[in-house]
């Protein structure tokens, strides 16, 4: 089933997510719905709170990126209740965009590599290590659940050069190809 994404000006998006125990009901179809979702608006991860749930649940699959380079093929994960317990290496910065803040894409900051502590849809425990574009999605992704969005992370000239965005956004101008529920929308 395909939800509805909540944009930039809905407070869920603002909130610390809480972790999950593996009777969370209905988890499975809630994980397919938020791929399904994700692949509907042509994004590459969806967090939970991007469809109205304060969950600690992200989902990524960078199949699209393989067509570019094959080391994306077959990235395809889930990921629960999870914490980067470590994050290293050189500042990159990195364009990014977010299915919360349709029309925006920015440079961002973040640290190239990292170690990251998450349970996978059967619920079995992952520690690993991602660096490069697979820790950037990764980390985008955490950034949800932790109440962040990519905007929190650009330079101050660069927030007030998308501020009237941010405002259409917030008052329901923004348009999109994909279902969105905007700030001032009625539940
Ligand atoms: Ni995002």
């Amino acid at each position: 089933m395909i939800l509805p994404i909540y944009l930039y000006g809905q407070p869920i998006l603002r909130e610390v997510a809480k972790d999950i125990t593996a009777d969370y009901p209905n988890l499975k179809e809630l994980i397919d719905n938020l791929f399904e979702t994700m692949y509907r608006a042509d994004g590459i991860g969806l967090a939970a709170p991007q469809v109205g749930l304060p969950i600690r649940l992200f989902v990524i699959d960078m199949e699209p990126l393989a067509e570019d380079n094959p080391l994306y093929a077959g990235f395809k994960k889930t990921f629960i209740n999870p914490r980067i317990v470590e994050e290293t290496g050189e500042i990159v910065k990195m364009e990014e965009g977010c299915l919360s803040l349709p029309g925006i894409n920015e440079d961002v900051e973040r640290e190239e590599k990292i170690r990251i502590q998450y349970f996978d849809e059967n619920f079995v425990l992952h520690d690993e290590v991602y660096d490069n574009f697979f820790a950037r999605c990764i980390q985008h992704e955490y950034d949800h659940i932790e109440g962040k969005l990519f905007i929190d992370r650009i330079s101050g000239i660069r927030k007030q050069l998308i501020k009237g965005k941010l405002t259409n956004m917030i008052k329901g101008k923004t348009r999109c190809h994909y279902k969105i529920k905007p700030a001032q929308s009625k539940n």
